[in-house]
């Protein structure tokens, strides 16, 4: 079995992060989200993995590299412009063959990883194996309406009103089957080659398609509320490990995690929270479900439930930060100083949301 994990694609919902960066690699606790499944296939024993790549080819290959450090051999394909999941099988249709596949969406994420998963396709033997889960917004996603013995009636690529809360999760087995498949369908109405209409296709030709069902949680890191959510689910999980030094007046509760090199002064740190290697925080409260990565620099200011990226600075800032993303190199500081006015350097499509005092 070989793997294909999708790290093309614009990311537009993620935007402004996404200007500067792939989608595939914000971090999620301080890990960039397409390691969460490159370490999922490599548990569950695949080692052969294709990675589709987009315009931020460069960077995902200076972070993966050639797949070693996961214990996995990795091949690049360039897919030219990202016009759909399924397009994207087709342009690794030389590096697949024959072989079966699984295929990861590499911006999702999943608490118990594929091995389940992989383990019912071996049980089952199906020419398409689909995973799916109940939620809340089933327009948003694949849409699955299932037959009362459990199999599959109708599967619809977001659709406008949903006849379950059944959506398709980003992770797909398929035999090579799935080829003859894509090759009869047409570009939907946002002219992408889709899976679902693939998936779909195998199932009006005779090909056997089921489901299984995801048991732990699942997170699409699609947009900026969706990516905390995962952090937040992450580091619910936590094993806190202090590595760096907790210096003078530093009160700990709950899991915490401080990377090599860091400091810490004066603060409160109420877990669960990771901080990266290289930090300085000083005279800071750092709430639960916080990540903030590498060479951070946080003093007087009071954080939670947010994820600041590599070489950020936040200094003085009088009102608690919450449910916040800070991309790289960020700086937010504080003005002591009258006038009391705001001052901002903004990139395109940045939100800022100030409370009144
Ligand atoms: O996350 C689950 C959902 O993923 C499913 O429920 C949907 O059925 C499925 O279509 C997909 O929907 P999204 O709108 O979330 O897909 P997105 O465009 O975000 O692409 C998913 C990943 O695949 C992302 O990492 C980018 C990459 N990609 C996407 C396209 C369209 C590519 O590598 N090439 C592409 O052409």
């Amino acid at each position: 079995m070989k793997a294909l994990i999708l790290s093309g694609g614009k990311g537009t919902r993620l935007r402004p992060l996404t200007y500067t960066r792939a989608k595939q690699l914000i971090p999620v606790a301080n890990k960039p989200t397409l390691f969460y499944g490159l370490e999922s296939i490599a548990a569950a024993g695949v080692r052969d993995i294709g990675i589709i790549v987009g315009e931020t080819r460069d960077e995902v290959m200076a972070a993966v590299g050639d797949g070693s450090h996961f214990g996995v051999q990795v091949t690049y394909i360039d897919q030219p412009e990202p016009r759909g999941l399924a397009h994207a099988v087709q342009t690794a249709q030389n590096f697949l063959g024959q072989e079966p596949f699984i295929m990861y969406l590499g911006d999702n994420i999943l608490r118990d990883g594929v091995k389940p998963f992989v383990e019912a396709y071996h049980a089952k033997q199906p020419d398409a194996l689909i995973l799916l889960t109940q939620v809340d917004k089933p327009e948003l996603f694949g849409n699955a309406v299932l037959n009362p013995d459990g199999s599959i009636r109708a599967l619809e690529e977001k659709p406008k009103q949903p006849k379950s809360n059944l959506a398709l999760v980003g992770v797909y087995l398929f035999t090579a089957k799935v080829h003859a498949a894509i090759a009869r369908i047409r570009p939907s109405g946002r002219n992408e080659l889709e899976i679902t209409d693939a998936i779909s296709q195998m199932i009006t030709d005779g090909c056997r398609v089921e489901s299984h069902r995801v048991a732990g949680w699942w997170k699409d890191t699609g947009n900026a509320e969706d990516l905390l959510s995962a952090n937040r689910v992450v580091l619910e999980r936590l094993q806190g490990h202090i590595q760096g030094q907790a210096e003078d007046a530093v009160k700990i509760e709950g899991p915490v995690s401080i990377g090599p090199g860091s400091i810490v002064r004066r603060t409160v740190l109420r877990g669960p929270l990771v901080i990266g290697q290289g930090c300085v925080i000083e005279d800071c409260f750092i709430g639960p479900f916080t990540s903030v990565d590498d060479k951070c620099l946080l003093s007087h200011c009071e954080i939670e439930h947010s994820i600041v990226m590599k070489h950020c600075q936040i200094k003085q800032v009088g009102q608690r930060i919450e449910n916040s993303i800070f991309g790289e190199h960020s700086v937010v500081q504080g003005q002591m100083q009258l006038p009391r006015s705001h001052c901002f350097v903004v990139g395109d499509r940045s939100q800022i949301s100030l409370s009144q005092s």
